[in-house]
Formats: structure tokens, sequence, C-alpha cells
């Protein structure tokens, strides 16, 4: 199966040391940037812009609404790396190169990762168009065998057993709670189920997940956090709900769906991502 290659160190390395050459700015902080949601990257200050095909080493990113671009600037005055557009196992890339990015950030000095996604509804209180604050996840795909750290381990990075007990820091999801509250942005609190996709779920699997536990699903996010805590990053992550799961059969779902909800979240999420970038 595609769990392979293994990025190794001095792949990372490479793209590391490309990226110094291409920016003047030392990013502090990551963002990933899901489905639709790639807006904010637009309006980040004095920003040095490389197109993933630049980045030796990195993925392509093919999927329509991911722009493909790493960018690096100031928001709210903080030197921040943003991804505009993310690698998904569905493409075919092992778990590994999914993700890359979040191993170049950790060479890079990048000490607090945001991650943000589309996802379904599965919480029926949910609709399309509001944010989710992540407080925990499901690795569904993990549980299947595709986990990012299987493979050699990288002892630069991490230990070979890292906990997950507290994969979203407890301190940035307060500070999360603070910037909604004076942004006055509605925010909910859930478990954000990974799943591999790209088919969408089946009633029958999204009845399964709510029995779970899972409040929204996607296909991403959870290996960029997974690796991301193995280095000791601080993460934070939303998702914006771009559709209502099909829990009863009766509604179909589309990316294009999804890329619409995203113009309507993107602005929310930037002016949340701006209060949480502030309180930093
Ligand atoms: N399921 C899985 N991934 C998604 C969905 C969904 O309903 N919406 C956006 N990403």
């Amino acid at each position: 199966m595609n769990n392979q290659p293994f990025m190794t160190l001095q792949q990372i390395d490479e793209a590391a040391q490309f990226i110094r050459t291409r920016t003047k700015h030392h990013p502090e902080v990551g963002i990933i940037l899901g489905s639709g949601l790639g807006a904010l990257a637009e309006s980040l200050a004095d920003a040095d812009i490389i197109p993933f095909t630049e980045i030796p080493n990195l993925p392509r990113s093919t999927v329509p609404g991911h722009a493909g671009r790493m960018l690096i600037g100031l928001l709210e005055g903080k030197p921040t790396l943003v991804m505009q557009g993310r690698i998904h196992f569905y493409e075919g890339y092992s778990m590994s190169q999914v993700t890359f990015p979040v191993r170049v950030m950790q060479r890079l000095g990048i000490a607090t990762l945001i991650v943000t996604n589309a996802a379904g509804a599965i919480n029926p209180q949910y609709t399309p168009g509001d944010l989710m604050l992540i407080t925990d996840n499901l690795n569904l795909v993990g549980m299947m065998g595709f986990n990012p750290l299987i493979g050699p381990n990288l002892e630069e990075f991490g230990p070979r057993f890292p906990d997950m007990s507290q994969a979203y820091d407890r301190s940035l999801l307060q500070l999360a709670r603070q910037a909604a509250q004076q942004t006055q942005t509605t925010l909910w609190e859930g478990v954000y189920a990974g799943l591999s996709g790209p088919s969408f779920e089946a009633p029958a699997d999204l009845r399964f997940l709510r029995l779970a536990g899972a409040d929204a699903v996607g296909m991403s996010t959870v290996p960029e956090v997974i690796v991301a805590r193995h280095s000791g990053m601080r993460v934070l992550g939303f998702s914006g709900i771009s559709n209502k799961a099909n829990l009863d059969g009766d509604t179909i779902t589309t990316h294009e769906e999804v890329l619409e909800a995203g113009d309507i979240m993107a602005p929310k999420l930037e002016t949340l991502l701006r209060a949480v970038l502030r309180g930093l």
C-alpha cells in the first residue's frame, strides 16, 4: 500500500534550506489552510510566495480549491508561514509525504501549528458556514495502519512512541475561546474524525462516526497533528463546516458545495485567526 516512501531528514532539510534562501522572514507560526479556505493567505503582509512545485521534495497538491503555494509573511505582526493548500493521503501520497510540510516547518523553527480544514457536520446542531474548534480527534486512518510515524523514527524530531493525550494545546484552546468572544464569532467545540476519502461517507459510516463521538468529519489534518506533536509543536485546529453530513441518505455532498461554503467561512476564520495571532 502507499505508506512509502518515508521522507528522510536530508530531504526535509533540503526543502527547509531552499525556503530559507527564498524569504527574509523567520516564521514562528505555521498555518495550513483547508479546502476553500485559502483566502486568508492573500492578506499576509510583506509576503514571500513560493509555489509548492519549486520546493525540493514537496509533493504537488492536485486538488481544486488548493492553490498549492507557501506564503511567508506577517500576520498581525507575527512572522507566519501559510500553506495555501495541503497534501492529502487520497491523492496517492504516503503519510510521510502528506506530513512533509510539517517536518519542514519544524526544521524552520516553527513552534506553533494552526491547522484548518473543511468538514462535514455529524453533530446535528451544526449548519454549513459554522466554525468548530477541534478539541480532539479520531485517528481512523491511523487505526487502519496508516500512521505518519510508521517507518524509521526520525530521532532528531521526537521519540518512537509520542504521547497524544493533549494533541490540541490546552492554552491555545483557551486563547481560541477568548478570540471567539472578542470577535463575536460563534465557535462550536468538537471532535474531528479523520478519514482517508476521497469518497464521501455512506449514511452507515456517518452513523458509526456519530456513535464513536465524532462531531465533524474530513479527509485531512490528523496526520499533520500527529507529526506536529511528535516534535512537541503546540497545535490548534479549526474545522469549517461546509455541509451537513448525510446521516439519512437523502442529501448529496459535492466538492463544489464544500468550496462554496469555504467562501462564506474564510472571512470568519480570518477574523478569528487574527485575534488568535494577536494573543500568541
Ligand atoms: N465528509 C468528508 N470530508 C469532508 C466533508 C464530508 O462531508 N465535507 C468536507 N470535507
